[in-house]
């Protein structure tokens, strides 16, 4: 493979990371990442203080940057770090949003940081998102004046959208752009369509300090954290700097580093593919890796591939140690093989030498945990049916209740749908008729961007209950092995501000001593440390934690699987189960039953992202790969990992 026309910016890189163009440090998890960068910002205001100088930061918002709020402000607390000498800069702020508005920058930025340490309210920046149209020129250009003003940002924090933007410059924004009024990308207001309870709700402008506004920071630490990151910090780090992904202009700067965990490390060439970029010790993991990834690349099936297809494509390492071709390919050819399998609870009277899945006992207790309804029935619908049809004893475990996901005209809908059945069964006083009575008055009453009442909560809750029911009988699963823990962490906050306790860990733990499980199926385990799959899965740990040593848990195996939007390469499948095309089109009826899921307008929306989509995509996407690895040709696949407890 060629190298990159230029050489890395950054000096003294290891021979692994010969193709960052960005220096790239990956922690072992967000909050290792949050506390070193804390300290770092500590360090510069200390010895700004000291030196009688202002400290002036760029700071950045959305879930990333939050940990590193937290630290600052345990700083704050524990360590008396005074912010009174800090003045801060804000990179955007949605165009149209007053200060008051829940999702407004400003906003968040007060609940996360300001209003928890002491910096004066004067000392604060966040582009005017309320300026009229025709004082936004002059307003931008103010803001950028008062940056060079206070002396420059002496360092800036950034995130990164999916798009690669930095800020909110999307792709098409220049290195050179200053602070400006710009146009959202259509995968940015999806991503914030949570936030605002629905695409169409969300902004369609913004205001952000340009590129080359950024660029001008004497220091910039981007953070990153979850798999969804992945792809866009390898391009960022590694391609050549392009519009098309505004945070490649970052590389260049001269004190610009990523700080990234390992889930958003994994497409960097030194993790994906290492023996490109240095020698490797050939463990069986690798070899297959690097075996999928080479019949990839020549567009050859495994058992095709000859001595100079490897040594072409910087090989020739593995062939020595572990060639010729031919009996190399048939190996992991059969290891990919043994990936398959119809029996995802192991094949009872079976040889289960080769197979992923253990054959005893036969019966499994199964436990599959879905960190918000529909989750189980995306990742592996069709596995649970499996599991199912084959005789297990499968609990489904619905973490949260996963009512903030629902929008309120589900919920008024509902409450109305009691009302009318009170009224036709004429029942005085029904209990039930009173609530949603309330609800209903609650829900009118609410202003666009509100937070639900309790009570609106529960009945949304409630809703997505049947949804899931509903979704469970079209895989052929009886309701009664459903389990709604409606986890206090999820109840009590909202998204991005999630905060686990130890009632969320102590269920869990009462739910695995209850059921003492064989298998156990789990999501989220790489997935942004502040989403619901990932806080679910980390209680889920904490909980195996707390039960280690106990008898079941050395005969218990767990198992991950993905949501649709995050696929697994074929080398790193451990257990892949084919559906058929009838298994597949059940899987997708499961999902339409998660109605209040569905897109709220569908005619406004482009492209294959509704639910089911995605899901029929993904996992036909598996088969075809295993298909082009020459394995047998399937419909579609789920796939899954084997995770260990460490
Ligand atoms: C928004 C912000 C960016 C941020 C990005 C990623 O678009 N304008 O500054 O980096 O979201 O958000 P998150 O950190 O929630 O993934």
């Amino acid at each position: 493979m060629s190298q990159p026309a230029s050489l890395p910016t950054h000096a003294a890189s290891a021979e692994n990371e010969q193709r960052e163009r960005i220096k790239t440090v990956v922690h072992a998890n967000a909050d290792a990442a949050a506390a070193q960068l804390a300290a770092e910002i500590a360090a510069l205001i200390r010895s700004n203080d000291a030196a009688g100088k202002p400290t002036v930061l760029g700071l950045a918002t959305g879930s990333t940057p939050v940990r590193l709020y937290r630290q600052l402000i345990r700083l704050h607390r524990e360590q008396q770090l005074s912010f009174k000498n800090v003045i801060t800069f804000n990179l955007d702020e949605y165009y149209g949003l007053s200060r008051t508005h829940p999702e407004s920058y400003w906003r968040f930025m007060h609940e996360q940081l300001f209003n928890h340490i002491d910096i004066p309210a004067g000392n604060v920046n966040v582009p005017d998102g309320m300026v009229p149209r025709d004082g936004v020129f002059a307003s931008c250009r103010a803001y950028e004046d008062k940056i060079r003003q206070a002396g420059g940002l002496q360092l800036q924090i950034l995130g990164i959208g999916r798009t690669g933007h930095i800020g909110f410059n999307e792709p098409g924004s220049g290195r050179d752009s200053r602070t400006r009024l710009v146009t959202l990308d259509a995968l940015t207001r999806r991503d914030a369509a949570r936030d605002f309870l629905g695409e169409a709700n969300v902004p369609r402008h913004a205001i952000t300090m340009g590129v080359g506004t950024i660029l001008e920071a004497r220091r910039i630490v981007l953070l990153a954290w979850g798999e969804a990151k992945a792809r866009v910090i390898a391009e960022a780090v590694e391609k050549a700097p392009t519009e098309s992904l505004p945070a490649s202009f970052l590389q260049g700067h001269p004190a610009v580093s990523f700080h990234i965990d390992t889930a958003a490390a994994s497409e960097l060439t030194r993790i994906r593919h290492p023996w490109l970029v240095g020698t490797v010790d050939w463990t069986p993991a690798l070899a297959r890796r690097s075996v999928v990834w080479l019949s990839q690349q020549v567009k050859k099936p495994v058992l095709k591939l000859l001595d100079e297809n490897y040594s072409e494509h910087g090989m020739a390492d593995l062939l020595t140690e572990q060639g010729p071709s031919y009996g190399l390919n048939i190996r992991i050819f059969n290891e990919i093989q043994h990936t398959i399998t119809g029996w995802p609870g192991g094949k009872p009277n079976a040889d289960d030498t080769h197979r992923p899945e253990r054959a005893v006992p036969h019966s499994k207790r199964v436990l599959i945990f879905s960190p918000e309804p529909a989750d189980d029935v995306l990742g592996m619908g069709g596995t649970l049916r499996r599991l199912i049809d084959q005789g297990h004893d499968v609990t489904v475990v619905y973490q949260t209740s996963g009512n903030l996901g629902v929008p309120d005209e589900e919920a008024t809908m509902a409450a109305e749908l009691v009302l009318e059945l009170d009224r036709v069964s004429g029942s005085a006083a029904n209990p039930g008729a009173a609530f949603a009575r309330d609800v209903r008055q609650q829900l009118a009453a609410k202003a666009a961007f509100d937070g639900d009442t309790p009570e609106i909560r529960k009945l949304k809750g409630i809703l997505r209950r049947g949804e899931a029911r509903a979704a469970l009988q079209a895989c052929s699963v009886a309701v009664s092995r459903a389990r709604f823990l409606d986890l206090p962490f999820y109840e009590k906050g909202r998204y991005r501000q999630f905060q686990i306790g130890d009632a969320d860990v102590a269920a869990v733990t009462a739910l695995l001593r209850e059921i003492k499980p064989h298998q156990i199926f789990a999501t989220g385990q790489s997935s942004d440390p502040s989403s619901v799959p990932a806080v679910c899965f980390e209680i889920l740990r904490r909980a195996l934690v707390a039960t280690k040593g106990e008898s079941w848990l050395n005969d218990c195996r767990v198992w991950l699987y993905r949501n649709p939007e995050q696929a697994w390469e074929p080398a790193e499948i451990e257990m892949a189960v084919p559906l058929s095309p009838r298994e597949l089109s059940w899987k997708i009826q499961a999902i339409y039953h998660h109605k209040s899921q569905r897109s709220q307008i569908p005619s406004v929306t482009e492209g294959r992202h509704e639910s089911w989509q995605q899901a029929e995509h993904h996992n036909q996407t598996i088969a075809r790969h295993y298909d082009a690895l020459g394995l047998a040709e399937y419909e579609a696949i789920e796939a899954f990992q084997r995770w260990h407890l460490s």
